[in-house]
């Protein structure tokens, strides 16, 4: 994304087809939430019963507030923040901006750890030790690794440079440029994953935990979990989507996009899943192994297969770029405000927002090693920061984003906008999105997010 003025955007910022607005879209969804996120949650929450009530929050919730975001973003043509002022002056709807910005703070404090790790698996791919069916090699590869204070602050501070660097050189739309050219690549990488993964003795193990559903493992807490990974995944509820919305043509068609765009960012989960749960049955993995799924179990096909070490070298790479892309989306949602709403200067802005990012993440970096004894709310700093993103404030963002769109901003400006003008004719569609805004999302997401929180309980 480029700077963002207090003025309208000019029309040369706008994508210009229909392809640049889907990919540059994709760029923030697709990322660590596909190929780290959702395995890992699928993993501990068990299985199939969990893919679908994720999937079935993304279209209910997820989609709808997708088309919002993109919505509110194209007709405030601004950052989060001012959009709200801009279409409901003198009110506090500013406030989902405001949360937004913390959250972009929070995530990134725990994505840039991640992002970190899979920096260093790039390094670590070159050598031998890592090319392993072996569950205890694999984990001790990771282990030594996270529980070394040191190389954890390094990797993580790499990953903030480097980001922080592409924003300040102003080369945000030459990386995004790549990072999008570079996600088909990806997930044909996926796919020839996937197929050893489903050629490896006992894979059929895997396949069954990732698609027979059993529901007597679902509870209130795994149902929150799943609405909080739609919300993760499509990177919606803070505000970044806003932002994507307000670098769109007037002509482009907001909801057929926004179809597109969850289709795709699930299909890249899906193909994820493939390739590692049958690994996981195959070699003897733990699917419940937490954050550490995909770092322990996916070396285990490459190991498994011919040029194992080249297609490792470039799947984390690749995974390396994907995370770039959803990182410079949240990096500018804190960025633009900055600029925008308050009139810092853009490199200025960028430092102070990459400084205090690297203050909230160090603390998640630590929590493996110097910091594992400290817990916030029984959680240590790392799954404090996951937990309460994608669980509270992603999904309370959502929830007044969509009463804001249905019951604020109205049936009127909602239509308008998302049929450019009358110019397509998709009222039936966006009816039933509008309504679904106005009644099923609030209801919906607030029970989810009493029960899971075990606020009520039945
Ligand atoms: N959607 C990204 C992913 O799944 O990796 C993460 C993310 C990016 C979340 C941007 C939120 C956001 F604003």
């Amino acid at each position: 994304m480029k700077d963002g003025n207090k003025e309208a955007r000019a029309t040369s910022d706008r994508f210009s087809t229909g392809l640049g607005v889907l990919m540059a879209t994709l760029g923030s969804a697709v990322g660590l939430g596909n190929i780290w996120k959702f395995p890992y949650l699928t993993g501990s929450n068990g299985g199939a019963a969990f893919l679908i009530i994720y999937i079935i929050c993304t279209i209910l919730v997820g989609y709808p507030i997708m088309i919002a975001e993109h919505a509110l973003g194209r007709k405030g043509r601004s950052d989060a923040f001012s959009t709200f002022r801009k279409l409901a002056p003198k009110s506090i709807w500013w406030i989902i901006g405001a949360m937004g910005i913390l959250a972009a703070f929070l995530i990134m404090a725990f994505y840039t750890e991640v992002a970190g790790w899979v920096f260093a698996y790039v390094f670590k791919s070159f050598g031998s030790g890592l090319l392993s069916t072996d569950p205890q090699v694999t984990t001790s590869v990771f282990t030594s690794l996270v529980t070394n204070p040191l190389q954890s602050l390094i990797w993580q501070w790499i990953v903030l440079i480097v980001v922080g660097a592409i924003i300040i050189m102003g080369v945000t739309k030459g990386i995004e440029g790549t990072t999008k050219k570079l996600l088909p690549i990806l997930a044909i990488l996926l796919i020839i994953i996937g197929i050893r993964s489903i050629t490896l003795p006992n894979s059929v193990e895997g396949l069954t935990f990732l698609f027979k559903p059993d529901f007597s493992k679902i509870t209130a807490t795994t149902i929150l979990t799943a609405l909080g990974l739609a919300f993760f995944k499509l990177s919606i509820g803070m505000g970044a989507m806003l932002t994507y919305g307000s670098y769109y043509g007037d002509n482009q068609n907001i909801p057929v996009n926004a179809a597109r765009v969850v289709a795709a960012d699930l299909t890249v989960s899906i193909l994820a899943g493939i390739a590692i749960f049958p690994a996981v049955f195959s070699f003897g993995f733990e699917p419940a192994a937490g954050t550490q799924l995909l770092f322990i179990t996916i070396p285990s096909v490459f190991a498994s297969m011919p040029f194992g070490k080249f297609f490792m070298v470039l799947f984390f790479l690749l995974t390396s770029f994907a995370a770039i892309g959803a990182m410079i989306s949240l990096v500018e949602v804190v960025v633009a405000y900055l600029v925008n709403s308050l009139g810092m200067a853009r490199n200025k802005a960028t430092f102070a927002t990459m400084g205090g990012m690297a203050v909230f993440g160090s603390l998640a970096a630590l929590s493996n090693s110097t910091l594992s004894a400290v817990k916030v709310f029984g959680f240590t700093f790392f799954d404090f920061y996951d937990f309460t993103t994608s669980n509270i404030l992603l999904p309370v963002g959502g929830l007044l984003l969509a009463i804001f769109t249905a019951w604020v901003w109205g049936w009127n400006k909602f239509n308008a906008t998302t049929s450019n003008e009358g110019a397509i004719a998709n009222a039936g569609i966006t009816r039933v999105v509008f309504t679904i805004l106005k009644f099923v999302t609030p209801i919906l997401v607030a029970i989810i997010l009493l029960t899971g929180l075990k606020i009520i309980q039945f």
